[in-house]
């Protein structure tokens, strides 16, 4: 009960697969209380309802890209709660291009704008909403979900590669205003690939998949283990973690060469 007392939002759990899916049912789990929130157009394959059903949670819809949006799902949050959160799960990524098969050389810059805003200027949107709301409490947790392809060059991840640059970025730079103010910590979660709805928008992901789980000594680490993971940063034992990128690949990141993958 690692989480006893502590009320947070979770942000982008689709379907049973998704990673925050997981993350919300460990939370509860671990006595929290949660306030679920998804895009409108999420909303309509209901899945998110059976979820809010098993974590007794309301869910309060807000497209991530609308401060109107997000100024609602964060005072409605305070008003559930009667205070402020401890925690929040950013656990966003869409690409137009990507969805659209459009080649890296010949990206639409329109599409770019909306994906950049959809999978990194959210992050940044929701800490300036808790921000102005003062919707976090002191010695609060904020954690985004990003992908090596930040670091290192994944032809197929294409301009999501930036997107979670930018979304990293956006980590170091607020974790610096929120932890100078209110001990708020920022950071993001590096995860292997994953299977997910947004996982396997990604052309060739089942390869992808396959590569990175043979070249990490640990294997690919899965959904649960990153709920797990965020359940620690969400905690009281990680207070002096702020401002990090930090893998959770079952070793992927720090690998040249694995053997087995040779063979
Ligand atoms: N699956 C992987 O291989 C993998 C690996 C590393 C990081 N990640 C990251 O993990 C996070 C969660 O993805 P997932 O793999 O669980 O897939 P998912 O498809 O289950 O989750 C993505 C979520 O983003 C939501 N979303 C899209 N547009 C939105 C908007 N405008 N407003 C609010 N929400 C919106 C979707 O509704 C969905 O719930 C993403 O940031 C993704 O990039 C995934």
């Amino acid at each position: 009960m690692i989480l006893k007392g502590k009320k947070g939002i979770v942000f982008g759990a689709l379907d049973n697969q998704s990673i925050a899916w997981k993350v919300a049912e460990r939370c509860v789990e671990e006595g929290a209380q949660i306030v679920l929130t998804n895009a409108p157009v999420a909303m309509r394959m209901g899945e998110i309802n059976k979820l809010a059903e098993q974590c007794k949670a309301p869910v309060i819809p807000a497209d991530a890209t609308s401060l109107e949006d997000l100024e609602n799902l964060i005072q409605k949050s305070m008003e559930h709660f009667g205070g402020k959160v401890d925690f929040v799960l950013h656990s966003i990524g869409m690409s137009v291009n990507v969805r659209k098969g459009k080649p890296y050389m010949e990206l639409n810059y329109d599409w770019m704008q909306k994906t950049f805003d959809v999978s990194a200027i959210s992050f940044h949107k929701t800490m300036q909403t808790l921000w102005k709301l003062d919707g976090i409490n002191d010695w609060g947790s904020i954690v985004g979900l990003t992908y090596i392809a930040a670091q290192r060059v994944f032809p197929d991840y294409s301009e999501m590669a930036e997107s979670k640059a930018l979304l990293e970025s956006f980590a170091r730079s607020f974790g610096y205003h929120l932890g100078t103010a209110k001990n708020v910590r920022v950071n993001t979660i590096s995860q292997s690939p994953t299977m997910t709805t947004a996982g396997q928008g990604i052309k060739g992901f089942q390869e992808f998949f396959d590569y990175a789980d043979k070249m990490s000594p640990l294997g690919n680490a899965p959904a649960e283990a990153c709920a797990d993971y965020c359940i620690a940063l969400f905690s009281d034992l990680t207070r002096f973690v702020t401002m990090q990128n930090l893998f959770h690949d079952g070793g992927f990141s720090t690998m040249g060469m694995n053997p087995a993958l040779v063979q």
